[in-house]
């Protein structure tokens, strides 16, 4: 026989079958998915999501496509972060750190809380392969971030890694972080 559980869609309770994904509970509850989904399989990274199971405290984030729902879950589907792409000609520019420090120089305001890591919906180790492009060791990069998906969670819950970030992480360390973001 069929299980239901309650899962809160944008403050709103839907009684869902709980062998549904967010995404999938989403369709159930009568939503059209115009933005926010995409290929439905964990590989744009289109559908970032925030969640918090009632009584928890801690913020959860993940792919609505990949994720079952869960009883009591509060869904909220990620806004848009305004987020600066740079744009460079690759035969143009030299690989070193020089252009990491040209191109990226939020990265460099890393205050190591390692939030990025945490949150990342592919189990990467996002503060690890920064620090490989911190030392210009792009290969490693590479390889470390081979399979990010852009979805934006890790950019969303790190203030120090955003363009205008440089600022706030004067006032941002691990330790005096008042962000709900914070693990
Ligand atoms: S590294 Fe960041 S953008 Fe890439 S998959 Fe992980 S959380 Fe998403
Ligand atoms: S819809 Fe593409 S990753 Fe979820």
């Amino acid at each position: 026989m069929e299980s239901f559980v309650d899962v809160f869609l944008f403050g709103k309770c839907y009684s869902v079958p709980d062998n549904l994904t967010i995404m999938g509970a989403m369709e159930y509850a009568g939503y059209q998915l115009v933005r926010g989904c995409g290929c439905r399989n964990g590989f744009c990274g289109a559908c970032a999501t925030i969640y918090r199971i009632r009584g928890d405290r801690e913020l959860k984030v993940c792919l609505a496509c990949q994720t079952k729902v869960e009883n009591n879950m509060y869904v909220a589907t990620l806004p848009f972060f305004p987020l600066i792409k740079e744009g460079f000609e690759l035969e143009k520019v030299s690989p070193d750190v020089s252009v990491m420090m040209q191109l990226y120089p939020e990265i460099y305001a890393c205050v190591g809380c390692n939030a990025c890591t945490k949150s990342c919906t592919q189990g990467l180790n996002v503060m690890q392969y920064i620090a490989y492009a911190q030392r210009g060791d792009f290969a490693k990069c590479a390889e470390e971030s081979f399979d990010c998906v852009m979805c934006g969670v890790c950019s969303s819950r790190t203030s120090g890694c955003r363009r205008s970030g440089t600022e706030s992480s004067r006032i941002c360390s691990p330790r005096s972080c008042r962000s709900p973001w914070r693990n």
